[in-house]
């Protein structure tokens, strides 16, 4: 009976102390690369030596089906979407505007890297910022940047964006 009890409390020793352990010798923490990851807390990657982004009504002439079931998706409402803009609001009211970069990146990723989205709400967007997730956010990205992540592994948006 007692060596059970020592055995127990044995890996309950070694379990309870990894965290500490990893809090005090810092592992576990990360360092970002700024130059790497311009737009962070946002990890996208936006490669400037190819062609500007399109906006969907571009692309739409020539492929007017694809582009009926995109408007009106989520995907055309992420960013325009009042639910989103409401609880973007609401994030940056609760810790401060940098949260906002980390939304943007996902919500409306082409006019965010950019550089077009300085203030908050809809007034004065492009065309191509009111479009969310538009045709050239998903057809223009070439490879990701999974694995030099802070936590390598796919996250926050870890996609290198080449339109043309
Ligand atoms: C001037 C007309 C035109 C415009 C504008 C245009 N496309 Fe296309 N696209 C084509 C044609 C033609 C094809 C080849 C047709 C086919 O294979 O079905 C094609 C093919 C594609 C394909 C399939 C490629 C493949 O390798 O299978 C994708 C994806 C695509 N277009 C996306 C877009 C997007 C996104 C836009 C806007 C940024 C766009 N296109 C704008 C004419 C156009
Ligand atoms: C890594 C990408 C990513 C990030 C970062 C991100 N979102 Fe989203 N968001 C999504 C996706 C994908 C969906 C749709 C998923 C679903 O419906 O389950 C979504 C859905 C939503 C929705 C519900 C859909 C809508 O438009 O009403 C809201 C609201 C929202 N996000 C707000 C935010 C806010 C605010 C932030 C920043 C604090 C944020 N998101 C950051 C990818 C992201
Ligand atoms: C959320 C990401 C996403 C968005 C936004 C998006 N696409 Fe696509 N698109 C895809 C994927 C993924 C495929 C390949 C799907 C498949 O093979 O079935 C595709 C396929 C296509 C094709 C090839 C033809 C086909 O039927 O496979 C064309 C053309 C195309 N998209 C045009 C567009 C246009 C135009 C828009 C905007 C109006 C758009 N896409 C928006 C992800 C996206």
């Amino acid at each position: 009976m007692l060596a059970k009890k020592w055995i127990i409390t044995f890996f309950l020793t070694l379990f309870s102390a990894f965290p500490l352990y990893s809090l005090l010798s810092g592992e576990g923490m990360f360092e970002i690369d700024r130059k790497f990851y311009p737009y962070y807390p946002s990890l996208l990657k936006w490669d400037k030596t190819r062609a500007d982004f399109t906006k969907p009504t571009s692309c739409a002439s020539c492929h007017p089906e694809k582009y009926a079931e995109w408007n009106g998706s989520m995907h055309s409402l992420a960013f325009k979407d009042p639910i989103y803009q409401g609880e973007l609001n609401a994030a940056v009211k609760a810790v401060g505007p940098e949260i906002a970069k980390q939304c943007e990146g996902c919500h409306t990723p082409a006019a965010f890297v950019k550089g077009e989205i300085k203030e908050p709400g809809l007034k004065g967007k492009s065309e191509l910022a009111l479009a969310g997730v538009s045709c050239d956010v998903c057809h223009s990205v070439s490879g990701h940047s999974h694995w030099q992540t802070p936590y390598r592994q796919p996250e926050n948006g870890s996609l290198i964006l080449s339109p043309g």
